[in-house]
């Protein structure tokens, strides 16, 4: 007997019939959630691999030398699930520069990552939002701000019925919930979320996910704020200690499977076979973390020991160096800033670093010159 899973409720849109699903609460029931001897073993796996993750991060001179590149990596790639074509090289010069060729999707990442941003100062702080639907209103609004998002709503519950795959309800893979029964779904993935369920926080975290992915209660970036919500949870769950895990990379890899398995929790109460997926991704983007924490961290430290040994070397371009993880695109008044020193100074250090092949100069113009880091960035996005 499949479990039950939600309940229909048929309407007519424009003269239609439109099935529109509504899940039946967190935590899956009847049966509850099944954990096998496999599944425990992969959750015991995604663990480990989280809490390497972890040690990777917290095992060098500086939390920056991987968060700022692993926070944009994801927002790059959750961005590129939504069809988004910014890349991480496109996102890091736009932080340095202010300008970009693409500059909508540029925007859209630079969003996430600022929807990020906030949503854990508030949950960092006793005055803040807790962890709450209301908290990814916020972080919606974040995301939706500018460039396109203007006829979403932004930061706002959808006041109209939306549908997933096919050109209107009545043809629809998938129809998500009315709007007038969000309020309740909603509060109910909140009561849920501060419960005393006894199930892994891990696993409890991606089912978090396919609940708000079912519910879909914006008209646009459902997806983006719902694997949003993986981060935070990890987080405030205490699985890692920063959103150093890129999900979103294994997600796109099976990006096809990802949504069947979606479906399947609908269709057939498979939240067994979800669980799965998701504990293989989490393991796989966990592992992909620290393989490319370890490569980031050998390039930065020959570099900084080939810079050492260098004739002439200057305190400013050890330092220099030691900026580069947050900012592996500069520009000479990036440096002034982040150096307070004076522009012969400044311009002494990139040349320094320009010398040991550390930095590269990408404008190839005379003026308003722009300086990257390439092997770093190369490393980070798996060149
Ligand atoms: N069959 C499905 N059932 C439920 N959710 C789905 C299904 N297929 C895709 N999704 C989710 O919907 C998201 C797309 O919704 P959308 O509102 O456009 O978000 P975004 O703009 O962030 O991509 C996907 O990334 C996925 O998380
Ligand atoms: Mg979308």
């Amino acid at each position: 007997m499949p479990r039950i899973t939600g309940k229909l409720r048929i309407s007519t849109v424009a003269g239609e019939q439109v099935r529109a699903f509504l899940p039946a609460p967190l935590p899956p029931a009847q049966p509850p959630l099944v954990i096998d001897d496999r599944l425990a073993t992969l959750h015991a796996e995604a663990l480990a691999a989280l809490g390497k993750l972890a040690v990777a991060g917290a095992m060098v001179p500086s939390p920056q030398w991987f968060l700022y590149g692993f926070v944009r990596k994801e927002a790059v790639v959750s961005s590129e699930i939504e069809g988004t074509q910014a890349t991480l090289q496109d996102v890091v010069t736009f932080e340095a520069t202010r300008q970009a060729e693409r500059p909508h999707d540029v925007r859209e990442v630079c969003n996430y990552v600022d929807a990020l941003t906030y949503t854990r100062e508030q949950l960092a702080s006793p005055t803040g939002l807790p962890l709450s639907t209301r908290l990814l209103c916020e972080a919606h609004k974040l995301l939706m701000r500018g460039v396109r998002g203007e006829g979403k709503l932004p930061g706002e519950v959808r006041r109209s019925q939306n549908w997933i795959g096919g050109t209107r309800p009545g043809n629809a893979r998938f129809v998500p919930p009315p709007p007038d029964a969000l309020p309740d779904l909603l509060s109910q993935l909140d009561a849920w979320l501060h419960s005393a369920d006894p199930l892994p926080p891990l696993i409890k975290a991606g089912l978090a996910h396919v609940q708000f992915e079912t519910i879909h209660p914006f008209l646009d970036g459902n997806g983006r704020i719902g694997r949003l919500l993986i981060t935070l949870l990890l987080e405030h769950w205490g699985l890692l200690r920063s959103p150093m895990l890129y999900l979103s990379l294994a997600l796109k890899r099976r990006q096809q499977e990802y949504y069947e398995r979606l479906t399947a929790v609908r269709s057939e109460g498979d939240w067994e076979g979800w669980t799965v997926f998701y504990l293989q991704c989490v393991r796989e983007a966990a592992e992909n973390g620290v393989a490319v924490a370890e490569r980031l961290f050998t390039q930065l430290s020959g570099d900084r020991a080939r810079l050492l040994a260098a004739d002439g070397v200057t305190m400013p371009a050890i330092r220099l160096l030691d900026h580069l993880p947050a900012n592996p695109v500069v520009t000479l008044s990036l440096v002034l800033g982040v150096l307070s020193v004076t522009k012969p100074t400044a311009l002494k250090a990139i040349a320094a670093l320009q010398h040991a092949g550390i930095l590269k100069e990408t404008s190839g113009k005379r003026r308003d010159r722009v300086y990257a880091y390439q092997p770093y960035l190369d490393i980070l996005t798996g060149n």
